[in-house]
């Protein structure tokens, strides 16, 4: 058996930070020690050596407002490879009326170029029995244990209270987690309509469209809605103050609620969507909006307390052509950015290297605490004896500009461009396969494999059990007077 030694490292983990070597064979962590030796070796003199990055939300070749998002599944995961993230979650979208199963065999279709390890979240678009008696079978058969609910996007993929509810409590019965985009979908309606009708159709419109508090009471709706179905549930692209407060609120409550923000929010601002050029503004338009900074540092603050727990990067790349849809009418203007090959690059620049975050956070918010919601850890998220070997040797001395002329996005802008990051991967392994050497690209196309979740994560066996204790009760009572007397 042919053995892979990582050399001279630090690991880092979401708990620990300790001198050891690793070795690795057939793609899986087979011994972690000092001194190892007979095997090829790879030198992380100087580095970190940490498990790699999961991103739990992209859109990858994603049919989205009259397009398609343009990367897919090769350039998507050599994105993620390039910039140490070494498995993705993306989204099965069935149409309305759509079969879930036959929704799945079209993105499994879409996967087979994957240089890493992908999974799927299964979308519910619409409600009616065959969806609820799919659900078992998706989570029973095809390992998939995560439910997205779009409360936006009205007249498309938005589903409202009465089909959220009914499908938050199918999650309860299955052990399953809902997921949430939330936004007020009725409210940014008719916010869109009245800016188009006095003329304010730029992107900036799209911001003001899509206000914080559209977010705070969406967010808020779909806990409370969570907590009467007796489920957790999971707040994709957490934004905003709003949000991050119906979130802590809620967790300082006991609820199983999780808050995702991306790290475009985290860094960068509404002050793009002001920039004099069209296509510029037009490229950051996604929602929810990029925020002010006093939101920004709800976010970080967030990570660092623990009320937030994990760094996304919601991937939907459109080029600069596809965002010219919307000229004249912001609303046309497909939502959505791209970020996956630099999460992890620009949260080590702006979290660890400011402060913000230690390094131990750095790894629990890109990669283990969302393990453990997915319910992967520690096949994944974790280094330890056994688990798969996708694992970053992070260079903290390496650096680069951010541009999109060098990166692998298919896309013809990058809305990170001329950001100065400090701290890349020397090396990316995803399963033992090294698919980044010093910058340069050896990823094998094909190699990514799906990573099936079971349900009922140890947080949704405690909830039902409590729920099963504190449901209602009919009460039998004594003294009733007989009848007719
Ligand atoms: O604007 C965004 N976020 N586009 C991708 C689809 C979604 O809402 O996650
Ligand atoms: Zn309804
Ligand atoms: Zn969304
Ligand atoms: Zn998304």
């Amino acid at each position: 058996m042919t053995s892979t030694i990582i050399k001279n490292g630090t690991i880092v983990t979401a708990d620990l930070t300790y001198k050891a070597d690793i070795r690795i064979e057939d793609g899986v962590i087979s011994e972690i020690g000092p001194n190892l030796t007979g095997g090829a070796e790879l030198d992380a003199t100087g580095c970190y050596v940490m498990p790699g990055g999961i991103d739990p939300h992209t859109h990858l070749e994603m049919p989205f407002m009259g397009t398609y998002s343009a990367d897919d599944f090769d350039s998507g995961t050599r994105a993620a490879l390039a910039g140490g993230t070494t498995m993705v979650v993306d989204f099965a979208l069935p149409n309305p009326g759509q079969s879930m199963l036959d929704a799945l065999t079209m993105w499994d279709n879409k996967t087979s170029r994957a240089a890493c390890d992908y999974s799927f979240h299964m979308a519910i678009t619409w409600w009616g029995e065959q969806v609820f008696n799919e659900m078992e079978t998706i989570v029973r058969d095809k390992g998939i244990n995560t439910f997205k609910h779009f409360m936006a996007y009205k007249g498309a993929l938005m589903v409202d209270d009465d089909e959220m509810f009914s499908s938050f409590q199918r999650c309860a019965e299955l052990g399953a987690l809902p997921l949430v985009h939330a936004e007020n979908g009725d409210v940014v309606a008719q916010m869109q309509a009245k800016l188009m009708a006095e003329g304010n159709d730029g992107p900036e419109a799209h911001a003001y469209s899509r206000p914080p508090e559209v977010e705070g009471e969406a967010t808020n709706r779909a806990i409370m809605i969570a907590d009467m179905a007796g489920c957790p549930v999971y707040i994709v692209h957490t934004s905003c103050e709003q949000s991050h407060e119906a979130i802590r609120r809620a967790r300082q409550k006991g609820m199983r609620v999780y808050g995702e923000p991306l790290v475009q929010h985290l860094t960068l601002d509404e002050s793009e969507y002001f920039n004099k050029d069209w296509d510029h503004a037009a490229r950051r338009v996604m929602s929810p909006p990029f925020r002010s900074k006093t939101h920004q540092d709800s976010l970080w603050a967030g990570l660092a307390s623990g009320s937030l727990q994990c760094v996304a990067t919601d991937h939907c790349a459109f080029t600069t052509q596809q965002k010219r849809t919307g000229l004249g009418d912001f609303r046309k203007i497909p939502n959505g950015t791209g970020g996956l090959e630099d999460r992890l690059p620009m949260l080590w620049t702006y979290g660890v290297s400011t402060g913000r975050l230690t390094m131990n956070e750095f790894v629990a918010v890109t990669s283990t605490n969302i393990a453990k919601i997915l319910n992967i850890y520690p096949k994944k998220g974790a280094i330890l004896v056994g688990a798969d070997a996708d694992l970053i040797v992070w260079d903290p001395k390496r650096g680069k500009m951010i541009t999109a002329a060098s990166q692998q996005s298919a896309i013809d802008y990058n809305v990170f461009e001329g950001k100065q990051v400090m701290g890349l991967p020397r090396f990316t392994l995803t399963r033992g396969q090294v698919a980044v050497e010093e910058g340069a690209m050896k990823s094998q196309e094909g190699h990514g494999r799906f990573v099936p979740r079971p349900p009922l994560t140890a947080p949704a066996k405690a909830l039902s059990t409590w729920k099963a204790l504190t449901a209602p009760r009919k009460v039998e009572r004594t003294g009733i007077p007989v009848s007719g007397v």
